[in-house]
């Protein structure tokens, strides 16, 4: 309560008198006038927190007040103060927009309860205001650093996603290139903003549970399911859900997501009620999805619905005029959380970083950066702060790791090869061979299949 602004609207001087000695005992400041025409006025004047606005008044009455207040300034706090409160007058108060309402005569102790709970309510409401414009800010598409002709059509691509609500997005990239970033900022620019945005990895855990995660489950749908849980789908509803990894989705998921993406229904895992949401679906992957359409390893319809907007966001080393900006923002970003003061990097070093191929993208420069700055303590970036694979690395391309014998050679039988020494390497770990081949473990079993090698 302490140090609030309270305006008393109120014509009997003995009740606001009271009042305002009891506020300003409790260090409040007080404006008290005694007729609704000036209301607005005084509002202005003092700024108040709070308005105790009598209902009946010389004048204008206390209805009447309050709809002039509330078109002066939507947000404000109005506890109307009644001595013969109808419900049909407090319905009306409420209707135009007061906070709340108490009844005369009242003690101290009482009003001060009202007061506290609709500030708070205020506060509160205040606060939810400030944290989506700080989200937005975070979040929207000016967290995107870049200007490279590559990006400024990816920009105007995601303006463009934002406004227009009602399809299903495909983001591709390699890994690094920002992918999430997108994603959320298609949200956050949108309609949707006020909603939630959740992300789900679909090659993050077995099928069974990730799929409760996406659907919900009933309880005792399963053993484990002690009580009905609700799903993402549900929970983000009248928002956006990232489906990321969406290459690494299996055939069982991929017939659900398929469709639930047809029907904007599902039901939750031993469910038999439908249960309609309305959710964006931004999908991301590193993988050619239509390469694996043609392996038969993702469904060709799941991919038209998914693909009705593709977003390609191009790897780090066709937007070589963006590095100088990134470098630059992870160096700030950086010097504010390790309370550095690093001032730049020198042409040199930069020139390394615009040589180099990063097979990691954004997230490879941004890590290279961070340990710089963790382990180093210059001033300057320099090239001997560098890593060596940057200052190392071979030139030219990853093709010159690979050069073709004149013969020619059989691809099939390159492929083969690769996946064994793969496995061997992993000790036959599926995941990790699928990870040294930068494929998804589903590619990798068909591909296994393909080449008569044992799954
Ligand atoms: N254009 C960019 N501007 C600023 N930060 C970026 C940009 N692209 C990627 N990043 C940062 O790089 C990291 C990887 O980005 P992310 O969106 O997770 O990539 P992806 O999902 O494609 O693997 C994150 O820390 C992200 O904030
Ligand atoms: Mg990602």
């Amino acid at each position: 309560m302490a140090h609030r602004k309270v305006l008393i609207v109120d014509d009997d001087k003995l009740v606001s008198w009271a009042l305002a000695r009891d506020l300003e005992s409790d260090d409040c400041r007080v404006a008290l006038i005694a007729d609704g025409e000036s209301a607005c006025k005084a509002y202005r004047e003092h700024e108040p927190d709070v308005v105790l606005l009598d209902l009946k008044l010389p004048g204008i009455d206390g209805l009447e007040t309050l709809r002039r207040l509330k078109r002066e300034a939507p947000d404000i706090v109005v506890i109307m103060m009644t001595a013969y409160a109808t419900v049909q007058t407090t319905v009306e108060a409420v209707k135009i927009g007061a906070t709340d309402y108490i009844k005369k005569p009242f003690s101290y102790d009482e009003l001060k309860a009202v007061l506290d709970r609709a500030l708070q309510h205020h506060d509160l409401s205040q606060e939810v205001t400030r944290m989506r414009h700080r989200l937005k800010q975070e979040h929207g598409i000016g967290s995107i650093i870049g200007d490279a002709d590559n990006m400024r059509h990816v920009f105007a691509l995601i303006r463009k996603i934002a406004r227009n609500d009602a399809t299903t997005v495909l983001v591709n990239g390699e890994s690094g290139t920002g992918k999430d970033l997108v994603a959320k900022a298609i949200h956050y620019e949108s309609d949707r903003s006020q909603g939630p945005f959740m992300a789900m990895n679909c090659g993050s855990m077995p099928d069974t549970l990730l799929e409760s995660e996406l659907f919900g489950h009933e309880k005792g749908a399963f053993t484990d399911a002690k009580a009905v849980k609700k799903g993402l789908f549900e929970l983000a509803n009248h928002g956006t859900v990232l489906l990321d990894e969406i290459g690494d989705a299996s055939a069982s998921l991929q017939v659900k997501l398929l469709r639930f993406i047809e029907e904007k229904t599902f039901k939750r895992i031993g469910g038999t009620k439908d249960i309609d949401v309305d959710v964006r679906i931004v999908a991301a992957t590193n993988r050619a999805l239509d390469l694996m359409v043609k392996e038969g390893s993702f469904r060709e319809d799941l991919y038209y619905r998914l693909n009705v907007i593709l977003v390609n966001l191009p790897p780090l080393r066709e937007r070589e005029s963006d590095i100088s900006l990134l470098t630059n923002f992870f160096i700030d970003q950086f010097n504010k959380e390790f309370n550095k003061r690093v001032a730049g990097i020198d042409p040199e070093a930069l020139r390394v970083l615009m040589k180099y191929t990063w097979p990691g993208n954004v997230r490879e420069l941004r890590n290279v950066l961070e340990r710089i700055m963790i382990l180093e303590d210059t001033q300057t970036i320099r090239v001997q702060h560098l890593p060596l694979e940057l200052t190392q690395a071979p030139a030219g391309n990853e093709s010159d790791l690979f050069s073709l014998p004149s013969p020619g050679v059989a691809l099939s039988g390159v492929e083969k090869q690769l996946i064994q020494q793969a496995l061997q390497r992993t000790g036959g770990n599926q995941t990790r061979a699928a990870n040294l081949l930068k494929i998804s473990r589903h590619a990798l079993r068909y591909k296994m299949r393909k080449h008569s090698l044992s799954t």
